[in-house]
């Protein structure tokens, strides 16, 4: 079985907009649905119900291993930071720097007397990440590879100080939910290749403030890189 994990504007896609499981896992509930035999979970819930700070990252992940998955593609609405990945267009992330705090971000927590230092030196699995890169070419679509993101915990949006901070640490980008997720899918034993795309300048970019894409530029910029997914995991 292989997935898509996905966020903001994926919980409409109508790929996946079709019948609803609920399967519950040791560490709580999660939600998805299958569609060309591959399992759709919106991390955020069905009715996008659930702030960053919020999500069952273990229980979605769990879920995701509950039901056999051995592959994934994670994608992301984020927000710009550089020029490698601006409003519009979407990447692959190579690597992220984890800033989120009090989540349940490890399946290692102490309550078995297993202690374990999972190794990140490649976060993402490289060579999912080729094929959807040669799927998103062949599709005709341009993307930026290399991403850096920088995982904050939100709710709230950044403050430009703290994006001018983030861009000299090395972030390209900057969302609220990939280092948790993607720490437990290692973790896992998943192999799992993220996919960002931008909404929006970060704050103190641009000069109107925060302003994000239209809903119908979102829609279309995650419907193309939904098929470009299913493509990918459809072998
Ligand atoms: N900051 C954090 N998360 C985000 C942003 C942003 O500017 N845009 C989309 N997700």
């Amino acid at each position: 079985m292989k997935a898509i994990i996905g966020g903001t504007g994926i919980d409409k896609d109508q790929r996946f907009s079709s019948k609803i499981e609920r399967i519950v896992t040791k560490y709580g509930e999660a939600f998805y649905s299958v569609s060309d035999d591959i399992v759709f979970l919106p991390r955020h819930r069905p009715s996008h119900s659930v702030p960053p700070h919020m999500i069952n990252y273990k229980a979605n992940v769990q879920a995701l291993a509950d039901l056999g998955v051995e592959e994934v593609i994670s994608i992301y609405a984020v927000g710009s930071i550089t020029r490698r990945l601006s409003p519009g267009r979407f990447g692959l992330v190579r690597d992220f720097i984890d800033l989120a705090y009090s989540r349940e971000n490890t399946f290692f927590d102490g309550s078995t007397r297993d202690v374990r230092h999972t190794p990140f030196v490649e976060p993402f699995d490289r060579l999912l990440g080729a094929r959807f890169a040669r799927n998103a070419v062949h599709a005709g679509s341009s993307l930026a590879l290399d991403c850096v993101y920088i995982t904050t915990n939100g709710p709230r949006l950044e403050t430009p100080a703290e994006i001018m901070a983030y861009r000299s640490m090395g972030a390209d980008v900057v969302g609220m939910t990939l280092g948790t997720e993607a720490a437990l899918l290692k973790e896992a034993g998943i192999p799992n290749a993220a996919v960002a795309y931008s909404i929006n300048w970060a704050a103190g970019l641009d000069a109107e403030g925060v302003s994000f894409l239209e809903d119908e530029s979102v829609e279309k910029l995650v419907s193309t890189i939904m098929a470009i997914a299913v493509r990918t995991l459809s072998v």
